[in-house]
């Protein structure tokens, strides 16, 4: 089997975080969530990966390379618009070629891999099989009717009216009778070629559509807000180490990762919660479910809940951050100069909370 990761595609909803970089690179726990698609890949027993690229394409080669690191062989596809997921499985036709693959949307998370899933569809004969789990608002997502003996009966894509709670998650099986599907099927009203539309096909033209029904977490880390939880819940089951320095007056807690590098300096980290290599966290306190990438300091001010990437700043902030993503080589500081008011360079798309 080979496998087809998805990582074309804006991140509007991400804006600005992914304004000028690609979303599946944003780091989940210190580690980008399309570092983690390919894990879960190769940790399936599959080594021969396509990613499909858009705009960002540049950066996500840069940081993926060759595959090297976890002995893959990586093939890029460029995409030449997000033009829907069944156009992505379209344009790689030839890397594909007559195997069966896995494709998996490069920037969500499951809980526990996908090597059972994997192993299930490689020793059967269905044609196709789809992931689907439980979710509080199928309106916005692609959903699945079952029939009476628990088959596939129809897929349709962010029903007004929704037939089951049933949500496609981010992970399809096919064989190669699915690029008939890419090419009999038209773009929707929103000039994509759908992925559901593609497997309503099979469907309908008598191919096996296997489902399976996923019974852990699964976050498609959309919005600022799924980002947050993915990072809550990979941190929340993490194995978690200390390879950094962390001094004698500082508290951290055992669900804590303190990566190479990184140093603690009197301060509290409360876990689960990740100091990336070279941070430095200095007369601060650093709450549950905070993600502090590598080279960011933290020095008279507390953090919680929060992703901050790298080579940020966040000094003598007087109040508690929260709930909050920030970029990369941002500056958040006290400033003492008169007048005394909130003085901000915000770049496009920012959006700051105040009290
Ligand atoms: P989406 O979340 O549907 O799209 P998006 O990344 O453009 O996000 P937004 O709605 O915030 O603008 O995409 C799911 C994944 O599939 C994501 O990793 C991007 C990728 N993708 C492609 O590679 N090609 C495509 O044509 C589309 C639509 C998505």
């Amino acid at each position: 089997m080979k496998g087809l990761i998805l990582s074309g595609g804006k991140g509007t909803r991400l804006y600005p975080i992914t304004f000028n970089r690609a979303k599946q690179l944003v780091p989940v726990a210190n580690k980008p969530v399309l570092f983690r698609v390919i894990e879960a890949i190769k940790e399936a027993g599959i080594d021969e990966i396509g990613i499909v690229i858009g705009d960002t394409g540049a950066e996500i080669r840069e940081a993926v390379g060759n595959g090297k690191r976890w002995d893959v062989k990586i093939t890029y596809i460029p995409q030449e618009a997000p033009l829907g997921l069944a156009h992505a499985v379209k344009i790689s036709q030839e890397f594909l070629g007559d195997d069966r693959f896995v494709m998996f949307l490069g920037d969500n998370v499951i809980q526990g891999g996908i090597s059972s899933l994997i192993r299930q569809f490689a020793s059967s004969d269905w044609n196709s099989q789809v992931v689907l789990t439980a979710v509080d608002q199928p309106q916005h997502y692609g959903v699945a009717e079952l029939d009476n003996e628990g088959r596939i009966k129809q897929l349709v894509e962010k029903p007004r009216n929704p037939v089951s709670n049933l949500a496609l998650v981010g992970i399809y099986m096919f064989d190669p009778n699915v690029f008939r599907a890419v090419n009999a099927i038209k773009p929707s009203w929103r000039g994509e070629l759908e992925i559901t539309d593609a497997i309503q096909w099979l469907v309908e033209n008598g191919y096996a559509v296997h489902p399976y029904i996923h019974r852990g977490w699964w976050i498609d880390t959309g919005k600022p807000i799924d980002m947050l939880e993915a990072n809550n819940r990979v941190l929340a089951e993490l194995a978690h180490h200390v390879e950094g320095y962390v001094d004698r007056d500082s508290k951290v807690d055992h669900l804590v990762t303190v990566e190479r590098g990184a140093e603690i300096i009197n301060s509290v980290i409360r876990g689960p919660a990740i100091i990336g290599e070279d941070a430095r966290i200095i007369n601060s306190y650093v709450g549950p479910f905070t993600s502090i990438f590598h080279h960011t300091v933290v020095e008279e001010s507390e953090i919680e809940h929060s992703i901050v990437l790298d080579h940020s700043r966040i000094v003598g902030i007087p109040s508690r951050i929260e709930d909050s993503i920030i970029g990369r080589d941002v500056e958040i500081t006290y400033s003492p100069i008169k007048p005394k008011a909130y003085k901000m360079t915000l770049g496009d798309h920012s959006k700051v909370g105040l009290l």
